[in-house]
């Protein structure tokens, strides 16, 4: 006390009460000042330390309880005639060694950047919101397609290729599953020697089936349009790659249906759950046949429900789909989730946010759990299980705007998920 009277009274000449009593009086209010301070620095430490601390134990309780749910769910097909649905691969070994070299591609890679100039899948077709990035980006104004997408992707000295900095970063894995970059006519005649696509899921799934048609384009395209899921006819809107399978009429088409929970519903529906958003459910068992589609990419998981619900749907669906279409190719792709302030960002994490401190009205911190369990329904119903989510929860930049850290820009980190499609498709 001695100490702060002295400093705040420097000069020498006699005090008055007054005086004293004053700067008393001040020096008393900086110590509360302080100590309040302090004591709110200790609690705000304390709580994050208790958030944590509860956030892990909820989840080590929550393992406990969809583990259990699981062994008692699934009817363990798997342990009789080990296979993976609608392709060759059959036996426990060959099983093994597919799902071990999907896992290999996720588990051994990094985000390397790779300033090589090179075609990329413009956004020539696709909703408008997903070219929002190009008409932000510094040198690139308007929506960019067509012949001038491609010059400025396949030209630029290395250090000036003037494309966002998010679309120079590729995924690196080691030798023992190389991770190879999609060849289109490659991909055309993988894709076209099966047949017709669809892609059924939510507005994530929307845009994935837009890459797709990007990425099987030819090098420039003219004359496409960019329409929402609402207007867009499911059908496929265009047919791809005649040119590389035989002229018009030989291609395949890529249809979108959006279904939030993949439910087998009759008739559309839209609601609200307990997240923020509409849910909607648009009726596609029945389009299956009608459309002749022989692979099927599907997905779950930003539109929360809890676990037990969401392993009854998956289980329902995957029940209809094994039975009435059994020789059906099924590939379901994992959920990352979206990423904090992702406008800060310029580059990939080294490592994935922590889950407690993700935002809980989006649920974002349950989607690694519920992954976990879609990975283990799907792997029992025998399909093949894309596991995006190890390599986009380090991709916070290329996210459509600040208001907006689940989506991502086209072309940007989500087309990593058509990458790895041709990869599997690459096994088969
Ligand atoms: C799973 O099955 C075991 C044994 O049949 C039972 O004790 C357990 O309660 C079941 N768990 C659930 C979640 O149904
Ligand atoms: C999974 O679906 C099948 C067929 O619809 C049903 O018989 C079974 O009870 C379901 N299991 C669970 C855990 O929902
Ligand atoms: C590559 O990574 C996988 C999975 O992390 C590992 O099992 C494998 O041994 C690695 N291969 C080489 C050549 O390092
Ligand atoms: C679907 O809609 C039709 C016509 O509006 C109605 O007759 C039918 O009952 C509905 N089906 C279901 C399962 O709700």
């Amino acid at each position: 006390m001695s100490l702060c009277i002295r400093s705040s009274s420097p000069s020498r000449r006699i005090r008055t009460a007054d005086e004293r009593r004053e700067s008393q009086f001040k020096c008393t209010c900086w110590m509360v000042g302080i100590l309040t301070l302090w004591s709110l620095g200790a609690l705000w430490v304390v709580y994050q330390e208790e958030m944590r601390e509860s956030y892990l134990i909820m989840k080590r309780l929550m393992r406990v309880r969809w583990l259990d749910l699981l062994t008692n769910s699934t009817v363990g097909l798997e342990s009789h005639h080990p296979l993976i649905r609608g392709t060759r691969i059959e036996g426990k070994e060959a099983v093994e060694r597919f799902r071990n070299h999907l896992a290999c591609f996720s588990e051994s890679g990094q985000w390397v950047h790779d300033p090589v100039p090179r075609h990329l899948p413009w956004n020539s077709m696709g909703d408008v919101e997903a070219s929002i990035c190009d008409e932000r980006h510094r040198r690139i104004q308007g929506r960019v397609s067509d012949e001038k997408a491609e010059a400025i992707a396949t030209t630029g000295a290395f250090m000036d290729w003037s494309v966002r900095e998010e679309l120079k970063w590729v995924w690196q894995t080691n030798s023992s599953c190389t991770f190879m970059p999609v060849d289109r006519d490659d991909l055309c005649k993988r894709i076209g020697s099966r047949g017709n696509v669809m892609v059924v899921g939510d507005s994530i799934n929307n845009e994935i089936s837009w890459s797709l048609m990007n990425h099987l384009l030819p090098s420039y395209t003219t004359g496409l349009t960019r329409l929402g899921f609402e207007t867009r006819k499911t059908d496929g809107v265009y047919e791809m790659c005649a040119d590389v399978l035989g002229g018009a009429g030989k291609g395949f088409k890529v249809s979108f249906v959006r279904n939030d929970r993949l439910s087998a519903v009759r008739n559309s529906s839209m609601d609200k759950w307990k997240n923020l958003w509409h849910n909607w459910e648009f009726p596609w068992l029945h389009l299956l046949s009608e459309y002749d589609v022989k692979l099927l990419l599907l997905n779950r998981g930003a539109h929360y429900e809890e676990d037990l619900v969401l392993t009854e749907a998956l289980n329902r669906t995957f029940s209809i789909l094994s039975t009435d279409f059994p020789d059906l190719q099924i590939i379901y792709r994992n959920t990352p989730p979206g990423h904090v302030r992702c406008q800060t960002y310029n580059k990939p994490l080294q490592k994935r946010q922590d889950d407690w401190s993700l935002p809980r009205d989006y649920y974002w911190a349950d989607f690694y759990r519920q992954n976990q369990l879609s990975e283990q329904i799907v792997k029992e119903f025998q399909y093949i299980y894309m596991d995006v989510d190890t390599m986009l929860s380090l991709r916070p930049e290329g996210h459509i705007s600040r208001s907006d850290c689940l989506h991502y820009c086209l072309p940007g980190p989500l087309d990593l998920s058509i990458q790895y499609l041709y990869n599997i498709l690459l096994l088969l």
